[in-house]
């Protein structure tokens, strides 16, 4: 999950980090009171999760409250590479001398954790690492030892801090590891860490993603979900404990494990270039034991996304046989129908494996007409997507 910079920054401050605290607004109005209160010079900060902010025009300066009024008028509802601003941080203006550039990350890769650090931070901070990369120092972080003293040395000693900083940045990256460790995050970035002119270290933007994983060590963390982002059919998936993405495309797909529906993914993409480029509507994995509420609840979520055409139900039978997959989807169309959801989107089903054939022979003996069987995947997958052509 990432955090906005105003959460990432309230995470800082939480562990000894020093950042700025700001206000987070909604509205222009709000903005101008903010900056009333806050005084002085403020900075206007669109709070969308993507970087490059400063550049799309989505970082501003003000110098009176009606001039943050202004700035944030035109922010708020800015689109920054897709994503709408729909709040702006005012924070206080820092008096900035230098910028640079830290952060902690999980090195996949390399199987590690990893610093990265620069004394040349600020927007340009990709193409720095593009151009120049050794600029930007990179120092491994053992995960049993953490960011100490001598950790924090070498990394300053690395990226070659000036020594009028060294202290102070040597104090915060031990803080920040602390973030990193104890908030379970995946990736923190500090762009700028700002030297001002009296001489101070502080963040003045904050990045992190956190471990989801980790969710159940951290109760806090559910108050940092941010639901406006989230996709509602998503949400409503989740409430129902679905294994369900939202994708673009116009073929719903529901399937018995994960494997299976990634491949279902891939087999309909490719069969729907044929198509005019017909794609999967998302993703949805109902798992082992397919009961007829799951599989309704699949189907409920999935026909309500005005954009699947049709659905391709694949399954392979396992230790839930195909008999109790297709009495399930039975089962599901009529519940449906029961709560006047009838089902009037074209189904095309595969079953497969175990007791396909009584899975089959129940389908047919419900007779839905909307119910199509075919027998191997790549058929089932040509139909689905001529039908979803057809945009019944
Ligand atoms: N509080 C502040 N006071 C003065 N200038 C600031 C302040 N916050 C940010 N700035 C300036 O605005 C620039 C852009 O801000 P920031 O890094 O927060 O956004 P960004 O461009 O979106 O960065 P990123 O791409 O890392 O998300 C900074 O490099 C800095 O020069
Ligand atoms: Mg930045």
């Amino acid at each position: 999950m990432d955090l906005y910079e105003y959460q990432a920054k309230d995470l800082f401050a939480r562990h000894g980090v020093p950042t700025q605290s700001g206000e987070v607004v909604q509205t222009a109005d709000k903005a101008k009171q903010a900056a009333e209160r806050i005084g002085g010079l403020v900075v206007i900060k669109a709070q969308v999760k993507v970087g490059g902010r400063g550049k799309a025009g989505g970082v501003k300066l003000a110098t009176t409250p009606d001039e943050a009024f202004e700035k944030a008028q035109g922010i708020l509802g800015l689109d920054i590479k897709g994503h709408i601003v729909h709040q702006v941080l005012v924070n206080p203006a820092a008096d900035i001398d230098e910028e640079y550039y830290v952060s902690y990350l999980l090195d996949r890769a390399n199987r590690t954790f990893l610093a990265m650090a620069s004394k040349e931070g600020g927007m340009e901070i990709e193409q720095l690492a593009v151009e120049r990369p050794d600029a930007l120092a990179k120092v491994a972080i053992d995960a049993l030892t953490g960011v100490d003293r001598a950790k924090a040395v070498e990394i300053v000693d690395a990226a070659g801090f000036d020594a009028s900083v060294r202290e102070p940045i040597i104090d915060l990256l031990i803080k920040l590891w602390d973030v990193f460790v104890k908030e379970d995050a995946t990736l923190v970035e500090v762009n700028p860490l700002a030297k001002t002119t009296s001489g101070d270290v502080i963040a003045l933007d904050g990045k992190v993603s956190l471990d989801e994983n980790a969710g159940f060590r951290h109760p806090d963390h559910e108050a940092l979900v941010d639901f406006t982002e989230t996709d509602p059919l998503e949400l409503r998936a989740q409430e129902k404990n679905l294994n369900y993405v939202k994708l673009s495309g116009s073929v719903g797909i529901i399937g018995n494990g994960a494997g299976l529906v990634m491949s279902t993914l891939d087999v309909v993409a490719y069969a729907g270039e044929e198509f005019g480029g017909q794609k999967p509507a998302n993703f949805l994995d109902i798992g082992g034991g397919a009961s007829a509420q799951v599989m309704a609840d699949g189907l409920e979520i999935i026909l309500s996304d005005a954009e699947v055409k049709a659905v391709f139900v694949n399954v392979f039978g396992g230790i839930t046989a195909c008999d109790a997959v297709a009495n399930g989807i039975v089962q599901a169309l009529e519940l449906l129908a029961s709560k006047g959801d009838a089902v009037t989107k074209p189904l095309v089903v595969r079953l497969d494996g175990n007791n396909a054939d009584e899975g089959r022979t129940i389908l047919r003996d419900a007779g839905n007409a909307l119910v199509e069987i075919v027998d191997t995947m790549d058929d089932a997958a040509r139909r689905v997507a001529e039908l979803a052509s057809k945009g019944a």
